[in-house]
């Protein structure tokens, strides 16, 4: 038995919102209509579900009751080929030379919250850096990205598994989490475990990157690098920040922090709602009246999220719901275009065909083998999203120069033809971020960022921070751009993708 089933269907991943072209933004000066935004919220939710052709059979993974008898983290090898009989793809070792891990971790911040995860050893050398991914949402499962982006596996159409030739564990140990505690495999028998800002977010992190390394001794010496995409725009500088702070008090195993890096994210609200008009406007899907207009709006959205990011409070709900009418208002323009990939259609409801991960990890026997018993697999969670929705306007730029300044690099990367987090809004509060190299990075050339010769992207880069712009892509980098956004990682770790005008190839 688990948590109330909704006959709803859920969100979707990284982060949507989506209104509908009828409500005008009339109704949101009105602040008695605020108090419903949390089922404005689940209404934009469940529609952005249906369009990744995603159906979670629950709304958040809540159980009865908790197992407080269970270790702190559980953890066992996995074997997917073997379970379900993956294809051996392009030769090479076996897949059962690697390491391939599922676990639960129980998160001493809460009352009966269990963390799901992955872990993939590094196809190449134990020795590379330990990378954690964060998909975002908020409440979406990093098991999207992990089968459709830059796991180890992608899944065919009959629900078998191949080999990646792009995963990005060929130059990384890398961890996939489920979180915020009730996405995915991740879940709590209760509700007041249900995180709401990146204070939550991020020390449940850190206390599992905490267990991680002591149940790895052997990977806790090497580097480690933050990665994820969309709504991760706010976890990753949180939890880098929550690291360094955790480092510098010696608060518990060192973690090797050496860099971040954030893929079409939402960091810093008031900029990147300012830059909507103007990036529509530069790719023609708007007319220059409209974008006139919309300018007009934003300067309510923008009052309220610097209210927000003083008092916190109601505002950031009046801000969610001002703001994110800009979005909406640009959607009624372009009716049946994917706002991922504004190049792209959506046929029908459905912009994405994810369904296939659910299908695959909600079999019985994929389940026992990763030890998760009776846990159905949430792939995005509504109720996650709502309860983070104060979060969301909330402005985490502020907490990336103290660590720029102290050598941990920053990479913020974005496809180019992304609506939702797009390339423009990123490159501003890039530019605009008041740090010791400010000017220089502002004066620094263009450079292309070649793979194979060719160029794939635009790049500007001073000292530990670098913007790159990645072309022919999309929200999702490394579904669209596989082979780039492996070197592009593997580059930047190596600390030359701002060197590199001549391309490596050998990946
Ligand atoms: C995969 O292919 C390689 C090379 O052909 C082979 O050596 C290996 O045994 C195969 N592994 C499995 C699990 O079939
Ligand atoms: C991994 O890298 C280390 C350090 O470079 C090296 O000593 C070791 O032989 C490598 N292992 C493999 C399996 O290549
Ligand atoms: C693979 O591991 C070796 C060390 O064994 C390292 O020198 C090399 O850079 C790694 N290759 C990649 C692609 O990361
Ligand atoms: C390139 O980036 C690395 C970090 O990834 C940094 O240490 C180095 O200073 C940068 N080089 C230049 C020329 O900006």
């Amino acid at each position: 038995m688990k948590a109330k089933t909704l006959s709803l269907p859920l969100l979707m991943i990284f982060f949507f919102f989506h209104l509908s072209p009828s409500t005008s933004k009339r109704i949101f000066n009105n602040p008695s209509v605020f108090s419903s935004s949390a089922s404005l919220s689940s209404r934009n939710a469940e529609r952005l579900i249906k369009s990744f052709n995603l159906t979670p059979m629950h709304d958040v993974n809540l159980i009865p009751k908790g197992s407080p008898d269970a270790p702190r983290l559980f953890e066992s090898q996995i074997d997917f080929p073997a379970t379900i009989g993956a294809q051996n793809a392009s030769g090479g070792p076996s897949v059962q030379e690697f390491g391939h891990y599922a676990g639960y971790y129980t998160l001493p911040r809460s009352k009966s919250a269990k963390m799901f995860y992955f872990f993939f050893e590094s196809r190449n050398n134990s020795t590379d850096p330990v990378v954690i991914w964060l998909s975002g949402g908020p409440g979406c499962s990093s098991s999207v990205a992990l089968f459709y982006e830059n796991g180890p596996f992608t899944i065919s159409e009959d629900l078998s598994l191949s080999r990646n030739e792009f995963g990005w564990d060929k130059v990384s140990n890398i961890i996939y989490v489920d979180q915020p505690v009730g996405t995915g495999f991740s879940y709590t028998s209760d509700i007041s475990d249900l995180r709401h800002d990146e204070t939550g977010v991020s020390n449940d992190l850190y206390d599992f990157l905490q267990a991680f390394f002591k149940e790895h001794p052997k990977f806790a010496k090497n580097d480690f690098y933050i990665t994820g995409e969309s709504y991760a725009g706010h976890y990753i500088p949180a939890l880098a920040s929550r690291i360094h702070s955790g480092n510098k008090k010696k608060e518990g195993i060192l973690i090797n922090l050496k860099g971040f890096a954030i893929g079409n994210g939402l960091t810093n609200p008031e900029i990147q709602y300012a830059a909507y008009g103007d990036y529509a406007l530069d790719m023609k899907i708007i007319s220059e009246s409209d974008h006139e207009s919309l300018k007009q709006d934003y300067v309510e959205c923008q009052s309220f999220i610097k209210k927000c990011n003083l008092d916190g409070g109601l505002d950031c709900d009046s801000a969610y719901e001002t703001c994110n009418n800009i979005f909406g208002q640009i959607m009624s323009k372009i009716v049946g275009k994917n706002y991922y990939d504004i190049r792209k259609k959506c046929v029908g409801s459905l912009c994405y065909d994810f369904s296939k991960m659910e299908k695959f990890l909600n079999q019985e026997n994929v389940r026992k083998a990763l030890g998760v018993g009776d846990i159905e697999f949430v792939s995005c969670s509504t109720t996650v999203y709502d309860e983070m929705r104060g979060d969301w306007m909330h402005n985490l730029e502020v907490k990336i120069p103290a660590l720029v300044e102290d050598g941990i690099n920053l990479l913020v990367y974005a496809g180019e033809y992304d609506l939702i987090c797009n390339w423009l809004g990123n490159s501003r509060w890039v530019d605009q971020m008041s740090w010791s190299g400010q000017k220089n990075f502002g004066s620094a050339k263009t450079v292309p960022f070649l793979v194979d010769g060719k160029e794939a992207g635009l790049m500007k880069s001073y000292g530990s921070l670098t913007f790159l712009k990645v072309h022919d892509a999309g929200h999702m980098v490394p579904m669209d751009q596989p082979k780039a956004s492996l070197q592009m990682l593997q580059n930047w770790m190596q600390g030359r993708l701002n060197t590199s005008t001549v391309p490596r190839v050998g990946l």
